[in-house]
């Protein structure tokens, strides 16, 4: 299988996503695996979205977030719930933007590049499996814009994927 990144318009965020999200059906084309869907999701997003060094998801186990598949530096690997901007936007169950990472209580630093974040939480029928996280070296990075695309991405992440725990070691 080969998949041509495609160029992105560079003229909105709302048509940056849209495209990705186009994309981003285009890669789950014939696969339901969601580990392997969430690592293709974490480079193709790495890659394609301007001002970004990190990328990835923490899934819930046992009540605590576990990280996934990401790009960008190594990063922590258990978050508590309500800890840092993970854990908060998972027991909050919302999305949450952060202007400045210095500024918010808690923050758990795994970059010292990163300077603003956005958390995404994956929500399927009710129950929650985990967050997709977004760290940029930029302030203010992200905004609702954001928010909305990036809800819009793990929406498709969840509905065209299947848990994959028959994995056994
Ligand atoms: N900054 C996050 C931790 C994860 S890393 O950014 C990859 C937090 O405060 O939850």
């Amino acid at each position: 299988m080969t998949f041509q990144l495609k160029q992105l318009p560079t003229t909105s965020k709302p048509k940056t996503y849209e495209h990705l999200c186009a994309q981003l059906s285009s890669l789950f084309e014939g696969e339901r695996d969601f580990i392997a869907n969430a690592a293709n999701f974490s480079s193709l997003l790495y890659h394609s979205l301007p001002d970004i060094n990190w990328v990835g998801f923490y899934l819930l186990k046992n009540n605590e977030l576990v990280l996934g598949p990401f790009h960008g530096q190594p990063a922590c690997v258990r978050i508590a719930m309500g800890k840092g901007v993970c854990g908060s936007a998972a027991e909050l169950r919302q999305t949450v933007v952060v202007e400045n990472v210095h500024e918010f209580p808690g923050h758990i630093a795994c970059d010292s590049a990163s300077n603003s974040e956005i958390v995404v939480p994956l929500i399927r029928e009710g129950q929650l499996i985990g967050v997709l996280d977004l760290d940029s070296p930029s302030l203010s990075r992200f905004n609702d814009e954001d928010a909305e695309g990036l809800n819009n991405l793990a929406r498709i992440l969840l509905e065209r994927s299947d848990n994959s725990s028959e994995f056994k070691l």
